[in-house]
């Protein structure tokens, strides 16, 4: 009888939802990742159209596509911060660092990147001692993401250096879309 009434009050349990609290720390700095995203999403946009408006296509193009990136993490940010009944901070940015020529646009872009990748692999080894193993996947598939924009960064950087800005950017005038 007893055990009938076990089972009884398990089913009740497990059919009973217990809300999905986050942890309070880790909601702050998935916070304060989403500010970073949404800087970078300004900044860049203003730097796509920037080479947009010189010509750049390619660079254009490059940085659209970064900014976009930055909109899907802000996205899936703002996901896991609601899903642990959190409140989004949407109305907070950070200084955003317009560059005024294509070199400073490139070594803003990096910086930015770099600290964010530095700040993605603190967010992990926060989501680690929590052992909130969502909060690592997801945090792990944007620093991936991250380093590819430092990768990108990178490249443009050596290329300035080894075929000189001038080269550089007759390269990317040419239009993506043939
Ligand atoms: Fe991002
Ligand atoms: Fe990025």
């Amino acid at each position: 009888m007893s055990n009938l009434l076990d089972h009884k009050s398990l089913i009740k349990l497990t059919k009973k939802r217990l809300p999905m609290k986050g942890n309070k720390d880790l909601i702050t700095v998935l916070n304060s990742l989403l500010a970073d995203e949404l800087t970078v999403i300004n900044q860049y946009m203003v730097h796509s159209e920037m080479c947009e408006n010189w010509g750049y296509s390619k660079l254009h193009m490059a940085i659209r596509k970064q900014a976009m990136d930055e909109m899907h993490h802000a996205e899936w940010l703002i996901e896991r911060i609601i899903f642990f009944e959190g409140a989004p901070t949407v109305s907070k940015l950070n200084p955003i660092k317009i560059g005024k020529t294509v070199s400073e646009i490139i070594n803003n872009d990096n910086d930015d990147e770099l600290e964010t990748v530095h700040a993605y692999n603190e967010g992990i080894k926060l989501a680690l001692e929590v052992k909130d193993q969502g909060s690592v996947d997801l945090l792990t598939k944007i620093l991936k993401m991250e380093e590819d924009h430092v990768d990108w960064a990178e490249m443009q950087r050596a290329q300035i250096d080894q075929m000189g800005m001038e080269n550089y950017l007759v390269n990317q005038t040419e239009s993506p879309i043939k």
